[in-house]
């Protein structure tokens, strides 16, 4: 049995969400379960023709065999639960925790309003900012308090750690991305929560004992959206040149985009306790990488910049991105 969590390694948007179908789809885990803040996350899928950004049911839902699960700590708008567990038809096998905190129409408007958080941070608008200081000042609604959601109600850190107990799988996906961590991000340019393994593990009620490794993604151009310090951004120009163009999946504002940070990645990796690394968007690095599945057919560009992102991170690159697709993806786990 294994329990690997997921993180975002520099400032959300790292591609995690590919990531974790991929491990899911070689590891089949009995459960999948997101922790994070709440739907200010989104993770864009393809349904039939159409895209769909998907904000509250684990981006793991691409992988039919797990049940997908919201952690306590997450943030719930029940509209967006309700609305997305149809959509991407996954109502049968989608919990959440019966303590989950509540997003209420007046936590958006007060997210939104002129001289809030949308205006002087570049929050996404979703709510999540009100809705955890709500929960702090414990004035919050939790999700058992939701008639609406009774149906899907459980404890997750008991389904969780009874997986684990009867020797199963489980992956535990973070959301956002460590530059935005309310502890070690770039305050007061960051989301209402810690974003690091440790907070994932709490968001689920599985203990630090209990995990056996922490994959962070890392993107070779790390993304921000947003405001805030990004100490290796590049122009416009330079990153249109270079046609890198990103746009938000929850908010649409286009992404900042920026070079390798090697020290970020160092101190991330150290706050989240990696165990192994991957890294997305090596193909920007190198367009002849675009797709390739064996490492062996990798530039030597790609593989030198490999080589400086180890060094820096400290542990194993196991998981190397080459492209947008599931099978786009070079896995050296167990080689
Ligand atoms: P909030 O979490 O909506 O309050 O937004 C606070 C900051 O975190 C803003 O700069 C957002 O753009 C950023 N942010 C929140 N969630 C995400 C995410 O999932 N990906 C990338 N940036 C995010
Ligand atoms: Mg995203």
């Amino acid at each position: 049995m294994s329990c690997t969590i997921i993180v975002g390694g520099f400032f959300g948007d790292e591609g995690k969400g590919k990531i974790v179908a991929h491990i899911a789809h070689h590891d089949h885990p009995s459960i999948i379960s997101r922790g994070g803040v709440g739907p200010n996350a989104g993770h864009t899928v393809l349904v039939g023709e159409k895209s769909y950004g998907v904000r509250m049911v684990p981006s793991g839902f691409v992988y039919p065999r797990s049940r997908l699960m919201i952690g306590t700590g997450v943030l719930v708008d029940p509209r967006i639960f309700l609305h997305e567990i149809d959509l991407v038809h996954v109502r049968d096998r989608t919990f959440i925790d019966k303590r989950c905190g509540i997003i209420e129409p007046d936590h958006i408007a007060r997210d939104k309003g002129s001289d809030h958080l949308a205006k002087t941070i570049g929050s996404t608008g979703s709510g999540c900012g009100p809705a955890n200081s709500d929960r702090v000042m414990r004035t919050s609604r939790l999700a058992r308090d939701v008639p609406e959601l009774e149906q899907f109600l459980v404890d997750v850190p008991e389904e969780i750690n009874g997986a684990l107990n009867r020797g199963d799988n489980v992956l535990l996906e973070g959301t956002q991305g460590f530059g935005i961590s309310l502890y070690y991000g770039t305050y007061p340019f960051v989301t209402s929560k810690d974003t690091s393994a440790s907070q994932i593990a709490a968001d689920n009620g599985v203990g630090p004992t209990r995990i056996d490794d922490v994959i962070v993604v890392f993107k070779a151009y790390p993304t921000r959206v947003g405001e805030g310090p990004f100490s290796t951004e590049l122009s416009r120009d330079r990153s249109d040149a270079m046609g890198i163009q990103e746009f938000g999946t929850v908010t649409h504002r286009q992404r900042r985009i920026g070079e390798w940070d090697g020290s970020m990645a160092r101190y991330s990796a150290m706050i989240n306790g990696c165990t192994q690394a991957a890294i997305t968007g090596i193909d920007r690095v190198d367009k002849d990488c675009f797709g390739v599945t064996d490492f062996s057919k990798l530039s030597v560009k790609a593989r030198d910049f490999l080589a400086m992102a180890e060094d820096d991170i400290g542990v194993p690159v196991t998981l190397i991105s080459t492209g947008p697709e599931l099978s786009q993806i070079i896995d050296m786990r167990d080689v």
